[in-house]
């Protein structure tokens, strides 16, 4: 039978689970080779299944459209709205909103639809099965689309834009539930206060005979540079008459560091270098080179660039502005919570051009790198801004809480990325005990060697 247009309307629920955008395609369709089925509405003129088609011949101008009318409870409206729905392809946040509806009619031991003729009993099927059977989409891609909106509500709109697949959003928003989840594990496992203590001895550090084998988890220090500063002339390291003497006893001085080191562990050696007769001599690599042959794994040589590094008259050369932190290892298998860097705006993803394949769905092949969106992997040059920036975010991440001021934190990022609360910091070389103040902020017990007593 044939109605008017104008007395037709959508049925209000419609608008609530699906888009009514992008109907460009089936405006041309229709043009050309008009409508293939009637309308259906119910009793009230309200469109039931129709609804884009609808949309589509008032923008083309019709006056008069073939309908079928039928009686439809209010009961049957949400379900037979979904029904019609069933074949066509449908946006991811659609598919969502209609898992939202009929959720509430399949929870277990509800069952409570099963009156409705079109809806087959799909009998041994849990309430998600029977959920997407009637949806029209696999249980398992269903599963993943309702993690990914849990966990990543923003990623959905990422998904139909064609930005990012179902796979790629899921195996993000997996990566970052494991993480957090394991934050929250070692939190609620350190709920006890933490005792955290403060052992300094006045000795050198070459024989640490106070300590036990492995009672320490992460060693942070800045040995004494070549030939600069007499600090004893008993025992103490940089005052060698050349600079072999120099690299050989220092890395030997660390053999003692090895001991105390937890298999687990980390060993973070800040050095800058010395000139001699204006020939720069190159000593942290040297030192690092013995470490290696002595076993140490060299992970990370860091460059830490100075804000306002030491002016220099010189007019040959360059004033040197950085110094190493070099991070070494016992084994591979060492204890490691990676630092995440803010993202800026550069960063964030950018909306590439819609792909479509000539059966009008969205291509997969549109692959772009998607930043996690809580920063990301930090790298090996670190500057005051950098270290500020990451500090905070791995802090804040941790407890909540602002970290202390630079410099502090050029010292404070490794120990977040090595230890626990709670578990031992040592410097060979404490001097005025900077390691052990980042110590006390950051709950970790701390041990400290010098031959002066500073702190
Ligand atoms: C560059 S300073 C360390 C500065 C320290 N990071 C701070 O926060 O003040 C080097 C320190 O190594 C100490 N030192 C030199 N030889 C030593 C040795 N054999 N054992 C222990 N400490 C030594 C010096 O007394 C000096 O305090």
């Amino acid at each position: 039978m044939k109605i008017k247009v104008s007395k037709l309307k959508h049925h209000p629920r419609n608008q609530d689970i699906y888009t009514l955008s992008s109907i460009e395609d089936l405006s041309e369709s229709i043009s050309q080779v008009g409508l293939l089925q009637p309308l259906i509405i119910n009793q009230n003129f309200e469109i039931i299944s129709g609804n884009r088609r609808f949309v589509s011949i008032k923008k083309l101008g019709w006056k008069e459209v073939e309908i079928e009318q039928r009686t439809i409870t209010e009961k049957e409206v949400e379900f037979l709205l979904i029904h019609y729905n069933k074949q066509r392809v449908k946006t991811f946040r659609e598919f969502l909103n209609e898992y939202q509806v009929l959720k509430r009619y399949y929870e277990i031991g509800q069952g409570k639809r099963t009156d409705l003729t079109f809806v087959s009993p799909n009998k041994g099927l849990n309430g998600r099965d029977k959920v997407s059977e009637q949806i029209g989409i696999s249980s398992s891609q269903l599963g993943r689309l309702l993690f990914i909106y849990k966990h990543q509500p923003n990623h959905i709109d990422l998904l139909d834009k064609g930005i990012l697949t179902v796979n790629q959003s899921y195996l993000q928003a997996s990566r970052e539930v494991k993480e957090s989840d394991s934050r929250k594990e070692t939190k609620n496992n350190n709920s006890k206060p933490i005792p955290n203590t403060w052992r300094f001895y006045q000795k050198s550090s070459d024989n640490m005979s106070e300590l036990n084998d492995g009672e320490i988890q992460t060693i942070y220090t800045s040995p004494p540079y070549w030939n600069k500063r007499l600090y004893s002339e008993n025992g103490g390291i940089g005052n060698e008459k050349t600079s072999e003497e120099f690299v050989n006893n220092l890395s030997n001085h660390f053999n003692d560091c090895w001991r105390v080191l937890n298999n687990k562990g980390s060993f973070f050696l800040n050095m800058g270098d010395t000139f001699y007769n204006g020939n720069l001599q190159n000593i942290p690599h040297r030192v690092v080179l013995k470490l290696q042959e002595k076993g140490w794994i060299l992970r990370n040589t860091i460059i830490w660039s100075k804000t306002n590094p030491k002016p220099s008259s010189s007019k040959s050369n360059l004033t040197p502005s950085y110094e190493f932190i070099f991070h070494l290892t016992k084994t591979t298998d060492y204890d490691y919570y990676r630092t995440l860097t803010p993202l800026n705006e550069k960063t964030k993803p950018s909306l590439p051009p819609r792909h479509r394949s000539t059966n009008g769905k969205y291509s997969d092949t549109v692959s772009p790198y998607l930043p996690n969106i809580k920063g990301k992997n930090m790298g090996d040059y670190w500057n005051e801004d950098i270290v500020r920036t990451s500090v905070a975010n791995q802090k804040l991440e941790i407890d909540g809480e602002h970290p202390a001021p630079f410099p502090e934190q050029i010292v404070t990022l490794p120990i977040l990325q090595t230890s626990r609360e709670g578990e031992t910091i040592l410097d060979p070389f404490c001097g005025s005990g900077t390691v052990g103040r980042v110590c006390e902020n950051l709950n970790r017990s701390f041990v400290g060697y010098d031959l002066i007593k500073f702190v």
